[in-house]
């Protein structure tokens, strides 16, 4: 029996599914010798495997599990318990219609697929408080019990009657009074004062989708049904296992890893103990560079990371490729391990995967997993998997360190959502997440770490501090961001900022006065350009291309750093800086290139000293990271395909491989080591 240090391990292993596999006790006996050899200790168990724990109404089968549990127990691994909620047995759909989902043209969904399930439904919380319930009444005391991993994935909503009397009471609880209500929303734009709160629907492509306000609150109110329910799902479990933390796994949008849209997961966050969330780059794909996506990788991992600002958990990862992707390319020959390592790099302290055995049958039976149909231990992805096994076992004194930023950028979800919703400037290139992407790159490129904060987090630890595309600007962020500067911060910001309230109506009297007084200057007109159209910011002598966006601004106390360089506004300012308090405030006024963003932030960080010492010689394709506890551990990460080399201050051992290296430092393509410095203990 192999027992393993429980406090200082990072997790590896992932959703294991065998409830699938309980005709096939074989495959069972050999999914425990396989965890073995793959080092793999942590196992994600029964996330949809409700009719398998409740074949029929009341009748609950916990035996196959417990011996599940019982024999991870054995062998020293450890289990993170799923609530079975993301998907239902079909007896109870058939039974209790109302727990299926409305759509949002009022079509009652049929009984299929997950996630198809109304929040609000009093049956299906009655349902998921018994099996939670006994869930945790059954394993609360399992020694292989590490974690609740809390329904999965949550996501969409439902719009049945109860689901709109839980919005329209979510209404009356925010604005009190139908006056209030209809002046947040602008209600008497084509007629649409609510006289009674029975009127209001939640939008809806057959009645109404371009009230802004309505929209808006629709969006917050599903994040707050979702987290009710999730509050919901866990009370008893709170109740009953009070020392085992809980998590639900949070998601990405698209192949572009931008966060997810539908949810504000900095609300969310304040309800799970540890974050967790699955990552599932397009990794050798056929628009991008490895260290274009490497860098966007960086970025989402750091924005999870930031939401609670402590280490996270990859929750799901693949070894090999995905089956949703429109190509699903599998992963070559040690990208692996670097991707295994970047996510350890960021702040993660598990690397999981979805799943440990592939599926025989549906449509994830060619989704990349560790056991592959052949079950074959000597298949190059199982061993890429246990090579990733032995490295986390040789890396374990990185767990539960931290990272040490200096620089923020801003992600609103609200700001998010309304910008997106604008009916106006460009409909295609307001690509507000994809816009901070670019501007962290060059902070990942110069190997300097970034926090993605919420505009609620506090802001007075940072030395530099990036909200761009601040759309929907709340007076109290307005108020924090003066704070900030005023106290000796540097602040960024650019053109689309300061436009809108908290309800999503418009400033009016010009450009809000606490951005007039931050900036030293008043935006008048934004400007959209086509997208074969484009002007230039002069900066330093050269000229920058710009598109998309170009703010016309008049400066008050603010300094004209940069111009336009052609049309109507040439020759006026398009970037420029105040010095607020003790602080600068830099406004950027139209959306440039990287080329620009590559000048302009090099010389901030240079005055804000923000570069990390020991690195005398870094290189755009090699990512260094570092994380900190007692003493510090870098990462340094090769994304591409050629031989790469950095120069580092002193010599270092790499923990992977008890690797001695010298100052100027070799990477093969695709090639990783964490080192710690010789020096250090
Ligand atoms: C999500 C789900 C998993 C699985 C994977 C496939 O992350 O949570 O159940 O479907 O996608 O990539
Ligand atoms: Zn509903």
């Amino acid at each position: 029996m192999r027992k393993y240090d429980l406090e200082s391990r990072l997790l590896h292993g992932g959703d294991y599914n065998p409830d699938q596999w309980l005709d096939y006790p074989e495959i069972l006996q050999d999914d425990l010798k396989l965890m073995d050899k793959a080092k793999a200790n942590t196992f994600s168990l029964g996330i949809f495997a409700w009719s398998a724990l409740e074949p029929e109404e009341g009748d609950f089968q916990f035996d196959w599990l417990d011996r599940i549990m019982d024999n991870i127990a054995e062998m020293g691994g450890n289990v993170i318990l799923a609530t079975p909620s993301a998907a239902r047995p079909a007896w109870m759909s058939k039974k209790y219609p109302e727990v299926l989902r409305t759509n949002e043209r009022r079509e009652k969904m049929l009984h299929g697929g997950r996630h198809n399930h109304c929040f609000s439904s009093p049956v299906y919380r009655e349902k998921t408080k018994i099996i939670n319930r006994k869930l945790a009444e059954r394993y609360k005391d399992h020694p292989a019990l590490l974690m609740w991993h809390i329904s999965n994935e949550y996501s969409g909503e439902c719009h049945c009657d109860y689901c709109q009397n839980n919005f329209r009471q979510w209404l009356k609880n925010k604005y009190v009074t139908l006056k209030q209500l209809n002046e947040a929303w602008w209600g008497p734009f084509w007629s649409h004062t609510i006289t009674d709160w029975d009127e209001i629907e939640s939008p809806s492509p057959i009645g109404e989708m371009q009230v802004h306000g309505l929209n808006l609150d629709w969006r917050r109110f599903v994040t707050d049904q979702t987290i009710d329910f999730f509050e919901h799902e866990i009370s008893d479990i709170r109740k009953l296992s009070p020392d085992v933390p809980v998590t639900t796994n949070f998601m990405a949008d698209t192949y572009d890893l931008i966060p997810f849209q539908s949810l504000d997961y900095g609300k969310f966050a304040k309800h799970v103990d540890i974050i967790s969330w699955d990552c599932y780059p397009a990794w050798h794909n056929d628009w991008e560079t490895t260290a274009d996506l490497a860098s966007k990788v960086g970025f989402i991992n750091d924005q999870y990371r930031s939401l609670k600002q402590q280490p996270f958990l990859i929750m799901e990862s693949t070894p090999s490729g995905v089956n949703w992707h429109d190509v699903n390319r599998t992963k070559r020959p040690g990208m692996h391990l670097l991707s295994s390592m970047q996510f350890i790099a960021h702040g993660s302290d598990s690397n999981l995967y979805f799943q440990w055995r592939k599926s025989r049958g549906s449509s994830e039976k060619f989704h990349g997993a560790v056991i592959d149909h052949d079950n074959d231990e000597n298949n190059r992805v199982f061993k890429d998997v246990a090579t990733v096994g032995h490295a986390l076992e040789n890396i374990k004194s990185v767990k539960g360190m931290h990272k040490c930023a200096k620089v923020a950028i801003i992600f609103d979800w609200d700001n998010n959502w309304a910008l997106n919703d604008a009916q106006g400037f460009g409909l295609h290139s307001k690509l507000y997440a994809q816009t901070l992407q670019k501007h962290y790159r060059p902070f990942w490129d110069n190997d300097i770490a970034v926090d993605i904060i919420t505009s609620e987090q506090d802001f007075s630890k940072y030395d530099l501090l990036i909200a761009p595309m601040l759309y929907l600007v709340r007076k109290e962020t307005m108020e924090r961001l003066q704070q900030f500067t005023k106290n000796g911060g540097t602040l960024v910001s650019t053109y689309l900022t300061g436009i809108v309230n908290e309800t999503d109506l418009a400033y009016i009297g010009g450009w809000p006065q606490e951005l007039a007084s931050l900036f030293g200057l008043s935006v008048k007109e934004t400007d959209t350009l086509y997208p074969a159209q484009n002007n230039f910011l002069i900066y330093e002598d050269q000229k920058f291309v710009v598109n998309d966006y170009c703010s016309l601004f008049d400066v008050s106390t603010a300094k004209t750093l940069g111009t336009y360089g052609t049309d109507f506004y040439q020759g006026k300012p398009s970037l420029s800086v105040n010095q607020y308090g003790k602080g600068n405030a830099y406004y950027i006024g139209a959306r440039t290139n990287s080329d620009f963003l590559d000048t302009f932030y090099r010389s901030l960080i240079q005055t804000h000293d923000l570069t990390n010492k020991w690195i005398v010689k870094g290189n755009k394709y090699v990512s260094v990271q570092s994380r900190e506890g007692k003493q510090e551990v870098y990462f340094m990460m090769n994304f591409s395909e050629a031989p790469q080399s950095i120069q580092v201050a002193g010599r270092s051992i790499d923990l992977i491989t008890g690797k001695k290296l010298s100052t100027t430092i070799q990477l093969e393509p695709y090639e990783v080591f964490v080192v710690k410095r010789e020096n250090q203990q």
